[in-house]
């Protein structure tokens, strides 16, 4: 009974435990698994000797596409079930924001895909800057047009519009056209294209990023570019040209409303694999980047892992943002490490 009792406590201190993933340089590097990555999610999958599910979440920054094909290819990649109700992307805690408004702005991303993410979400009017550029072309004046964009487009007479938010959803794949209408936007009066407000900021209209990365990894050698670059431009730009500060909102990593939202998920995640809607005491967040994963995880109070598979490339711990658990070699180590601790 001893063994018994043994394991009772084991099986509940599992309970108690949970893990927060961030995806890129942590499981996978793009659509390329990181084989630890498959490992540690097996054994929180049941593969472990309690044989019990360890609750575990993927918190990632990535955007662009809708959450179920997402869940869908990283289940194909990773070999272990990415289910969509424990999962969040940085644009998924901005559905929240569909019962407010409902003509928006939709940018960045791969085609027309982003505007099917915020159908998803509820938003009823939602624009794309290849909608405003086929009704009228000369407000991109380097933008190529290609017929097939034409064709798929869905212009109107947007003077006649007015576009009550600004959703930067993903990265621009056109930064003229993107960062000019934008402009454009933020300097009419109440998101009426073709009019300029004579005060910049009481008839401005909101904007909102899912995320604030610099930079994101690649494969090109150097980190490129990404949403929180594009955002200190546009920034830049509207200080330049009106002489006011642009308010904004981000999302995402390591913004304090992502992980209000994953605690939220990861309440009702327990609800489902252990039928008790609590939050684990000891939670921890593997992450490849200390200026998201780990600053914002040391923030909120996680137990934070640094892996070397991912953007990390320092010494023994990140000089800014050190993680409070350490540094791992890889997620499987981190896991293992974590249970060891715990159980
Ligand atoms: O920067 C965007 C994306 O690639 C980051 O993804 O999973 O590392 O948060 P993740
Ligand atoms: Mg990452």
């Amino acid at each position: 009974s001893q063994v018994q009792d043994l394991s009772g406590d084991k099986v509940k201190a599992a309970k108690d435990m949970g893990f927060v993933f961030d995806i890129d340089g942590v499981l996978v590097h793009g659509d390329r698994l990181i084989p630890e990555g498959r490992r540690a999610l097996e054994i929180l999958n049941g593969d472990n000797e309690l044989g019990i599910k360890i609750p575990h979440i993927f918190l990632t920054n990535g955007s662009g596409k809708p959450e179920q094909p997402r869940c869908d290819q990283l289940s194909k990649i990773l070999g272990q079930p990415v289910d969509r109700e424990q999962f969040i992307q940085s644009h998924t805690p901005m559905s929240a924001l569909a019962e407010y408004y409902n003509t928006v702005l939709v940018v960045g991303g791969e085609g027309f895909k982003c505007r099917d993410v915020a159908q998803e979400y509820g938003f009823k009017d939602v624009v794309v800057p290849d909608d405003i550029v086929a009704w009228d072309p000369t407000i991109a004046p380097y933008r190529v047009f290609t017929d097939e964009q034409r064709k798929t487009a869905n212009p109107r007479d947007f003077s006649k519009t007015n576009i009550e938010a600004i959703m930067v959803f993903s990265d621009s794949r056109d930064y003229a056209t993107d960062m000019q209408i934008i402009v454009d936007l933020l300097r009419s009066e109440d998101g009426r294209l073709g009019t300029m407000a004579k005060d910049p900021v009481s008839q401005r209209i909101p904007i909102y990023f899912s995320q604030g990365d610099l930079l994101c990894p690649s494969e090109h050698p150097f980190p490129r570019m990404s949403q929180g670059t594009f955002r200190i431009g546009l920034e830049a730009m509207y200080k330049a040209l009106t002489g006011e500060d642009l308010e904004r909102v981000i999302y995402g990593k390591p913004e304090l409303a992502t992980y209000k939202y994953a605690d939220e998920v990861i309440m009702s995640w327990m609800e489902k694999i252990h039928g008790e809607e609590k939050l684990p005491k000891n939670l921890y967040m593997v992450g490849d980047n200390p200026a998201s994963d780990i600053v914002g995880g040391n923030a909120y109070g996680w137990n934070t892992c640094l892996v070397r598979t991912g953007v990390f490339q320092g010494g023994e711990n990140d000089e800014q943002n050190p993680a409070s658990f350490g540094v791992f070699v890889n997620v499987l180590e981190a896991v293992k490490t974590a249970m060891k601790k715990e159980l």
